[in-house]
């Protein structure tokens, strides 16, 4: 019996349709359902004061806060400390409404800081003021820096991440930032902003904050949106987004850090391509870090994030993109680029901070593995060398590798080889247990013939 060509691509249609509803049905409650948010009100006073960089360099400073009640003014007032002057900045107030209540958004500028001073400040809605903060700005002699990066924070409610934040201030207290490469809450809901706030709230006041969004702040739907809270509470997205791609670019010293928004669904991350070439086409400073939350090269599954890998890796290496900084997968990764069997860059590093670990994928790509554990890294960028630790939360020394650079060459140090990877997963039972042994096993074998 013949069939007909046209039967054969009915029945391949059929097929797909039907291949297509199961994993829609599988999948719905992961691309579509929002959770309701649970009713809060937020009492008058300013609160959830956070400072963040502003849009005009690295002297700009923008701080951001939300009330509840009603607001007709927001408004900033601070003093260069040891000065008489007061100065006083009009912000913006942003009647806010969710599912579960509503807030005042607010953000405002500070003006005309100067390099090594210190500044003393508070936040206005109407007549009613936050505490007073302070913060001071970086030297302007000092030819290097460090800062804080941190993957996903993504806490349950009454979390444990207040403890491990507090460790870090207290470890590193002369760093310049923080930055965070997305999913800072668990759910685009007052209550998830307000334990990250608390997490946070001793660093917030005092250093800026980046913030590049993920996935778990966007509402989701047949085109995700992110939740407008996330460009209020950092403002500097406000006027740095394209085409309502949340990107972001600061020289800061010797080097230009970008970050960026992975989340876009692909068909608009064309436009963010674009302003990413840009950036880094207009960047003339030594370094050049990116920030995004999806790894490029995934260590859950080779086919996962591959249209954020075929939209930026050109483009990285390109524009010699000398660390890029991920984390989406809750699990320690760190992969260099080899040529000729040299490691180079660019550096990818994914790290998490949140109490869900998730199955890692061995990717021969990467150099080195951390499970079941939470990671920061402290990153200090020097005149030649950009020098990355990362460390569990018990502050043990989980990775170091320095990246050097002078006019003729990259080098790239890797000092952790005595360091032993922890390569364990609790959570799993059974077949998946047996089957994650065996690759972890051969993984370590891999390296030892290396
Ligand atoms: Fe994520």
């Amino acid at each position: 019996m013949r069939i007909s060509k046209k039967k054969i691509v009915w029945g391949i249609v059929l097929i797909l349709l039907i291949a297509g509803g199961v994993i829609c049905k599988k999948r719905w409650g992961v691309w579509f359902h929002n959770k309701p948010e649970p009713e809060y009100v937020l009492t008058d006073k300013p609160q959830r004061v956070i400072l963040t960089f502003g849009n005009e360099g690295e002297l700009s400073r923008n701080v951001s806060w939300v009330c509840g009640g009603v607001s007709r003014q927001a408004r900033l007032e601070y003093t260069q400390i040891g000065s008489e002057d007061t100065i006083w900045v009009d912000g913006v107030s942003k009647f806010f409404k969710t599912l579960g209540g509503f807030c005042y958004a607010n953000w405002a500028k500070f003006k005309h800081l100067s390099y090594g001073k210190s500044y003393s400040y508070r936040v206005w809605n109407d007549g009613r003021a936050s505490n007073w903060y302070s913060f001071s700005m970086q030297p302007d002699s000092v030819d290097r820096f460090s800062f804080i990066f941190v993957g996903d924070v993504q806490d349950t409610l009454k979390g444990k991440t207040r403890n491990f934040m507090e460790n870090i201030r207290h470890r590193f207290p002369h760093v310049a930032f923080y930055a965070f490469a997305g999913d800072f809450i668990e759910r685009p809901m007052n209550c998830y902003w307000e334990e990250a706030y608390q997490s946070v709230d001793s660093i917030a006041i005092c250093y800026p904050l980046i913030v590049s969004p993920g996935n778990h702040e966007y509402k989701k739907g047949i085109v995700r949106v992110l939740e407008e809270r996330f460009p209020y509470a950092f403002s500097y997205l406000l006027e740095s987004r394209y085409k309502d791609n949340h990107v972001f670019s600061i020289d800061y010293k010797d080097a230009t850090i970008i970050t960026l928004d992975s989340n876009r669904d692909p068909w608009l991350q064309f436009s963010q391509r674009e302003w990413l070439e840009e950036a880094l086409k207009a960047s003339d400073k030594k370094w050049k870090i990116v920030m995004l939350h999806h790894p490029l090269y995934s260590i859950k599954g080779t086919l996962n994030n591959i249209t954020v890998r075929w939209m930026y890796d050109s483009l990285f290496r390109k524009y010699g993109v000398d660390l890029v900084l991920q984390g989406h997968e809750h699990n320690y990764a760190r992969m260099t680029t080899k040529q000729d069997d040299e490691m180079t860059t660019p550096v990818f590093l994914v790290s998490h901070a949140s109490p869900k670990g998730y199955r890692l994928s061995f990717n021969e790509k990467y150099d080195r593995f951390g499970t079941n554990h939470r990671f920061y890294q402290h990153i200090e960028v020097g005149e030649d060398t950009i020098h990355i630790r990362a460390f569990l939360e018990d502050n043990s020394l989980y990775d170091d590798l320095r990246i050097v650079k002078d006019d003729s060459e990259i080098q790239i140090i890797d000092e952790s080889r005595s360091i032993p990877e922890i390569l364990e997963m609790p959570g799993l039972k059974g077949k998946k247990a047996e089957e994650f042994k065996q690759n972890a096993a051969k993984w370590l074998k891999r390296k030892s013939v290396q």
